[in-house]
């Protein structure tokens, strides 16, 4: 199942932009984890760029300077000729556009990786973790996937569905 899963991540000669997509606690990091260590290629979050830009990783005061700097560097690795995954929630069909827009202009191929978990598992992990996320702002999250899912007319080359509640030992 793991390999027939990477197997379709696969890309042959053109670096690929991977867009985790998903609600808060629904397992995208832990899946794009596992990717990056599968492929040997990078992450981008915006927590780690907070942390870099002021300290701490819940900061939200410089989210335009975040931005600017997660497509610095999805164009530094597209136009290296590298591989690369984005984690972020990319709930609105919008900010999934613009991804995959800057990725066609660096000559790369989007694929999205969209993570799914019941809303329910999703809640219960959230509430587990040491600083749980507002559950309005899992419910948000949820409206917008719902009222526009991730499709091909986002600029996606290919949308995979991965089971955000599967066992992820056996790698
Ligand atoms: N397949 C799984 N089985 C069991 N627990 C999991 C699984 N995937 C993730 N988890 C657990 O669920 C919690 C949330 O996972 P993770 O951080 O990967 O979610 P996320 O979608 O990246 O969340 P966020 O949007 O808040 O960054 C973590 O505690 C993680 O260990
Ligand atoms: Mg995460």
């Amino acid at each position: 199942m793991q390999k027939l899963f990477f197997e379709k991540l696969a890309v042959q000669g053109t670096p690929a932009l991977y867009l985790m997509i998903g609600i808060p606690a629904s397992g995208k990091s832990t899946v794009a984890r596992e990717i990056a260590h599968h492929f040997g290629i990078g992450i981008i979050s915006r927590d780690e760029i907070r942390k870099e830009l002021s300290g701490n990783e819940r900061n939200h005061d410089r989210e335009a300077a975040v931005t600017l700097s997660v497509r610095e560097r999805i164009r530094a690795y597209l136009a290296a000729g590298r591989s690369v995954i984005l984690d972020t929630t990319s709930a609105k069909a919008r900010d999934r556009r613009e991804m995959t827009e800057l990725c066609r202009m660096e000559r790369g191929i989007s694929i999205g990786i969209w993570v799914k978990a019941p809303l329910s598992v999703c809640l219960e992990r959230n509430a587990a973790r040491q600083e749980p996320v507002p559950q309005y702002v899992i419910f948000r999250h949820l409206r917008f996937l719902r009222s526009a899912p991730p499709c091909p007319a986002d600029g996606f080359t290919k949308i995979i569905q991965v089971d955000g509640t599967e066992s992820r030992t056996d790698t």
